[in-house]
């Protein structure tokens, strides 16, 4: 099974409004997809129906492997998803955030699990300190600690880097293209365009319909910048919604 999304037609409706509408989204294994696209275009509604937290009004296809309507509960087992805005028990230490995120996944093995978490996302030395007293960085890495403590086949992280500092955030990619290449996929939105150029695939999104699909080099095929063929996609999007 190549890939680990597969699903067409994808389309979420609140009141009168198509917040996603008609989207056809694949996204290989092994590989690092990233979602684009400006505020208010449905990054987030997508992924929260690709991982069965929010119904979906249309759309068929699998999610690693499984019916992504149907078989909700076989998907969320298997995904990691780290949310827009990121939450932890700040009264507890970084090592008893992954100790309770690694039982409601686990019976056995807890402390062997954590102390190899800690030991991927370089938290061992900072495992004591209260998660509530981090700083952006290190919160992050805490949160894709956390979303990774159950090997996940596939990753959604939606904006994890945003207000993160460069060094956090180079460490971040190296850590999920690590990920990347054991074989599990990854889809992540970002409003960076320095992290796009680190993905396999841009998915480009505008207001509820996917505007652009491809290699960072097909994107800019033709505009001299990613920057300005964003643009370019959201000028078509509004005109063509107009
Ligand atoms: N529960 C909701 N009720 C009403 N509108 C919503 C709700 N959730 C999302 N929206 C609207 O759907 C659109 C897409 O939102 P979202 O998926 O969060 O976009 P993005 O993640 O790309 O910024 C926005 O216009 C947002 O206001
Ligand atoms: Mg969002």
């Amino acid at each position: 099974m190549k890939y680990a999304i597969d699903v067409r037609n994808l389309t979420k409706k609140i009141k009168n409004n198509v917040i996603v509408d008609h989207i056809n989204i694949r996204v290989q294994r092994g590989k690092i997809y990233g979602f684009l696209g400006p505020n208010g275009s449905g990054k987030t509604t997508t992924m929260r129906m690709l991982c069965g937290l929010l119904s979906s009004d249309e759309g068929e296809g699998h999610c690693l492997g499984f019916d992504f309507k149907k078989e909700s509960d076989k998907i969320k087992s298997r995904v990691g998803y780290m949310t827009q805005k990121v939450s932890f028990w700040e009264d507890l230490t970084i090592r008893e955030n992954l100790e309770f995120t690694a039982k409601m996944f686990y019976e056995d093995d807890i402390e062997k699990r954590v102390r190899e978490s800690l030991e991927n996302a370089a938290l061992t030395p900072h495992a004591d300190r209260l998660a509530g007293t981090l700083s952006g960085g290190w919160k992050q890495r805490l949160a894709l600690a956390a979303c990774l403590i159950h090997e996940p086949e596939l990753l959604l992280l939606d904006e994890p880097t945003a207000g993160v500092d460069p060094k956090a955030r180079k460490e971040f990619w190296e850590t999920i293209r690590r990920f990347a290449d054991g074989g599990s996929a990854v889809l992540v939105s970002t409003h960076y365009t320095d992290e796009a150029e680190r993905c396999d695939k841009i998915i480009y999104i505008a207001y509820g319909s996917i505007m652009a699909e491809g290699t960072v080099a097909e994107i800019k095929s033709g505009f001299s910048s990613l920057e300005d063929s964003f643009v370019y996609h959201i000028n078509e999007s509004l005109r063509n919604k107009s």
